[in-house]
């Protein structure tokens, strides 16, 4: 074979492979890790049919609410259908970071319920991050509408362009977001679509994440198929067993009636705590290397507290707690039951009367029902929708 008919052969099966590219969905350029598989039409994020559990309240106490009133989303960016596609795609791209190795994925993981099973994540350079990865789900159902363990991000819009700047986890610069999502083929298409222009700039990027990371709200587990049998959360589930009945008694009893009183911060039918905010749990008698909403907001009264996440799905989210110290669901127990310390801004609902810690005194049943009815609130339908895939495979 000479050198042209070898020249011509290239040409032809270049050709081909570029046919049949187009094919595909959207075109490509660097062929491998690059082929974006997204439907015909956009798949549904603005449909969410919310059990009546989490349009009205029937709990009593502060911060009780129905879960619809601790919307956090802002009038100029409702959720679409078309602007959470275009988030999905930011939100798997590891182009996005300095190395082209790690995407918001990496560490938010759908099924570890968007959290990590790491205790610390890896960054884009094999560095670990300060504290444990979040799960992210219910984000849209704190109404304080602050995030981050130490509630540093005044909005989620804030919030989503943080970790790409973010020196271990994706070591970019805002500007780089921006010019490394221009110069991909496949983004102007979905901002035109999303936003009804091919004009790409840092803030409609934070605007598609957050909404896709708003759509991640949880209406189907074990428990909200229960509760539509019942009018009360507290009357016993008919699809429960014993256990998982009694390990709710104990979640929703305060402890002052020999319960856990854990609603009292886990609250909200969104098991969230969306309006009494970030508290301490007892995890330490003293805060010394992380300070928590100390460190974004100077006063003593934050000192060693923490948001309160989502309890939605936990049993996915292993480890537990800001520094992921509990490998399992029975470890976090067992600190509610025995191992509460007296910190200076330890939580109302775990002093008694006299301020000090409290001891629940489980029985090793009651613990395990506490596990049990933990476990219930697993939303597979989350885990494994996919809509929340990774649209690159
Ligand atoms: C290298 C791992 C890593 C990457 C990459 C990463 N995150 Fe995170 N994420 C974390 C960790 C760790 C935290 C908790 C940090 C803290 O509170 O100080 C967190 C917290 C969050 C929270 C706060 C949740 C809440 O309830 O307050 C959101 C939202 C979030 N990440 C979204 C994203 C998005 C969007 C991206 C991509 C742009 C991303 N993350 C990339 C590790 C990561
Ligand atoms: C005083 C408020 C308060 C009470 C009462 C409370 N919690 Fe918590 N809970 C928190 C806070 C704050 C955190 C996060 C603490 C941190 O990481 O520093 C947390 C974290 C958790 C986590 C880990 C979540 C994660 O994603 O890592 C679980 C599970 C949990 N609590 C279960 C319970 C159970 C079960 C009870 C009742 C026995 C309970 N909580 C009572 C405030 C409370």
């Amino acid at each position: 074979m000479n050198r042209s008919t070898t020249g011509i052969m290239i040409l032809v099966m270049l050709f081909f492979s570029v046919m049949s590219c187009e094919k595909e969905t959207v075109d490509n350029q660097d062929m491998e890790d690059d082929v974006l598989n997204l439907p015909e039409a956009p798949y549904d994020y603005e449909t969410v049919i919310l059990p009546e559990h989490l349009q009205t309240n029937v709990l009593l106490g502060p911060g009780q609410n129905a879960a619809v009133e601790n919307d956090n989303t802002p009038s100029d960016n409702p959720i679409t259908n078309e602007g959470a596609t275009l988030g999905r795609v930011l939100f798997y791209d590891t182009k996005l970071s300095a190395n082209g190795t790690i995407s918001c994925a990496s560490c938010h993981q759908q099924e570890n319920g968007f959290s990590d099973s790491d205790v610390l994540s890896l960054g884009f350079e094999g560095g670990l991050t300060g504290r444990h990865s979040m799960s992210l789900v219910n984000a849209n159902w704190y109404g304080r509408g602050r995030f981050f363990w130490d509630e540093r991000a005044e909005t989620l819009e804030d919030q989503v362009l943080m970790p790409f700047q973010d020196p271990v986890e994706m070591g970019m610069t805002l500007e780089g977001v921006v010019s490394t999502v221009q110069s991909q083929s496949y983004y102007p298409a979905l901002f035109d679509d999303a936003f009804g222009t091919t004009e790409i700039n840092a803030d409609l990027i934070a605007k598609a994440l957050a909404q896709f990371v708003r759509s991640m709200v949880s209406v189907n587990s074990k428990y909200d198929e229960g509760r539509t049998g019942v009018s009360i959360p507290t009357d016993d589930f008919p699809n429960f067993s014993e256990s998982e009945n009694n390990g709710k008694r104990l979640f929703f009893r305060p402890v002052s009636l020999g319960g856990g009183g854990c609603v009292g911060c886990h609250s909200t039918e969104a098991f969230i705590n969306p309006d009494n905010g970030p508290t301490n749990n007892g995890l330490d008698a003293e805060s010394t290397d992380d300070l928590g909403v100390f460190e974004a907001i100077n006063n003593p009264a934050f000192l060693g507290t923490f948001k309160v996440p989502s309890l939605k799905s936990v049993a996915l989210t292993a480890p537990y707690m800001h520094d992921g110290r509990f490998a399992t669901l029975e470890e976090v127990v067992e600190h509610y039951n025995s191992g509460v310390q007296n910190h200076p801004n330890l939580g109302d609902a775990l002093q008694d009367e006299n301020g000090q810690a409290i001891q629940l005194n489980l029985t090793e049943q009651e613990k395990t029902d506490l596990v049990n009815f933990l476990r219930t609130l697993t939303d597979d339908e989350l885990t494994n929708d996919v809509k929340f895939s990774d649209p690159f495979k």
